[in-house]
């Protein structure tokens, strides 16, 4: 019997300023047949909220399951991000590029992208997206970096 494809679980939160763009990801992103699960944290609409209370469910998230990765997307996405680092367990990278989305996986093992919803193009936020959930930690000589400043 052939085998059903490991799905990967994205846990994805925003602000109104995100809204639209984690909309756009729902909708577009694919990998190579892989089946996608969303959990969708919100927000559900555009109408203003606080990005802090996004970031906390988000985090909430990881804790409860440290095997999924995560999507921050606010207006530009600095506020989130500082919000989700704020928390040990989060690696949380703000990446408007593949370049950097590469660098946070191979080196820093990000757990968390996040986007500026206001600032990133959606085909570049998909690019990235993309890069950031194909590409592995490097762990070496990155792993004792990463545990001055988290726990894993
Ligand atoms: C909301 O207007 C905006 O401040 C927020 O989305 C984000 O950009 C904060 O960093």
């Amino acid at each position: 019997m052939p085998m059903e494809p490991k799905s990967l679980k994205i846990a994805i939160a925003n602000d109104h300023g995100g809204f639209a763009l984690k909309r756009f990801l729902m909708e577009k992103f694919a990998l190579d047949g892989t089946p996608i699960e969303w959990l969708d944290l919100g927000a559900y609409s555009d109408q203003s909220v606080d990005y802090p209370d996004y970031a906390e469910k988000l985090a909430q998230a990881l804790k409860d399951d440290p095997s999924i990765m995560g999507v921050a997307i606010c207006g530009s996405g600095v506020g989130i991000s500082m919000a989700l680092n704020r928390h040990a367990h989060i690696r949380c990278a703000l990446c408007s590029d593949e370049t950097t989305a590469r660098l946070s996986r191979q080196h820093n093992n990000a757990n968390v992208l996040a986007l500026g919803g206001r600032l990133i193009g959606d085909q570049v936020a998909l690019s990235v997206l993309k890069t950031f959930l194909t590409t592995d930690f490097e762990a070496g000589r990155h792993t004792a970096r990463i545990e001055k400043f988290s726990t894993c």
